[in-house]
């Protein structure tokens, strides 16, 4: 059996693009027609097969849910042709299925791949995030601390005042208290939709503009986007929100004991793993589908963590063929 580290890199990182490609073309046919579960189940079917081709024995570790209630791509589904190495996988054929249907920023066809245990096992519950791009000071974000200090501290790291301080937060009455404190500091507060995986990425990319990401939002994301970070750069920090015991319950089932723990970046995604995107619709990392007469043309990025390697693959793919 050949180990994991060892291919993770030279046989399966192109190949993960193939398979969000796959994922991106086909929830595009979806694009902007208001229908969300439609445009998941095609991602999510043309995910599964483009991953059964690949030779690993792979399992989602992160997938479309637990198996009585997700029929592919659910938590614990072995996945590939079963030669090859050893591989757990986070994966979300279609982040942002409203922004899909809507045609909105920022969907994605998203896979993670680590060696065995390198991912948590995220529930699907929340998660409390706190993410900073590159090139800040170990420790700079804190769950622990108010977001005034947080903000605070990544100010004095960057050498600016907090009101030149740009968050990102997830648009949604719970982060009314959140924004409003923001709001108070004079920081720019970007409010996004949908699409919390990009939310957290755009803090690496100084074109963004985005400074931090603050808020809650879904903990398999949470783990998706750490992976992405793990090859950019940045820091993460993350807690899981349990809204009841049925939700704690799932977190003990996955072997998660300590349940108000703070998370860092490599807890989340550790060792060596790779990341892979493609733009469904237009957004901040990535060019969507675009599906003209003849062809279609693609924009996907695969990130490796131990090599920092990232790669920007254009795709064109004829409609005939
Ligand atoms: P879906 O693709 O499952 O629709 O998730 C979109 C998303 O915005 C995530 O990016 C984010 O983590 C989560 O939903 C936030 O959840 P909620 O919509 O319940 O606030």
């Amino acid at each position: 059996m050949p180990q994991a580290s060892k291919v993770l890199d030279r046989i399966l990182v192109l190949e993960m693009v193939r398979v969000t490609e796959a994922a991106a073309i086909a929830a595009s046919t979806l694009t902007g027609r208001g229908d969300e579960k439609a445009a998941d189940a095609a991602a999510v079917e043309a995910m599964r097969a483009a991953l059964n081709e690949l030779d690993m024995d792979g399992t989602v570790v992160i997938g479309e849910g637990e198996r009585d209630e997700a029929p592919m791509l659910y938590i614990g589904e072995k996945v590939g042709t079963g030669q090859g190495p050893a591989i757990d996988i986070a994966l979300d054929p279609l982040e942002g299925t409203t922004i899909c249907a809507k045609s909105g920023p920022n969907s994605l066809a998203v896979l993670a791949i680590a060696e065995a245990g390198g991912l948590l096992n995220a529930p699907d519950v929340y998660m409390d995030k706190l993410a900073v791009g590159p090139g800040l000071p170990a420790g700079v974000i804190d769950l622990d601390r108010t977001p005034s200090q947080n903000i605070e501290a990544i100010a004095a790291a960057k050498g600016v005042r907090p009101q030149d301080i740009v968050a990102c937060v997830l648009d949604r009455p719970r982060h009314e208290a959140l924004i409003a404190e923001l709001r108070a500091l004079g920081c720019g507060v970007v409010l996004i939709g949908d699409g919390d995986v990009a939310g957290v990425i755009a803090t690496s990319d100084p074109d963004t503009t985005i400074d931090v990401y603050m808020g809650s939002g879904g903990a398999p994301e949470g783990v998706l986007a750490c992976a992405a970070l793990r090859c950019v750069g940045g820091q993460f920090k993350g807690r899981l929100l349990f809204r009841n015991d049925d939700e704690r319950a799932r977190a003990r089932k996955w072997g998660i004991e300590d349940l108000d723990r703070q998370y860092d970046l490599k807890e989340l995604a550790k060792g060596d793993c790779i990341f892979a995107a493609t733009g469904v619709t237009d957004g901040s990392l990535l060019e969507g589908v675009k599906r003209r007469r003849d062809k279609m043309t693609t924009e996907s990025v695969v990130m490796r963590a131990s090599s920092g390697t990232v790669r920007w693959v254009k795709g064109e793919h004829r409609i005939e063929r």
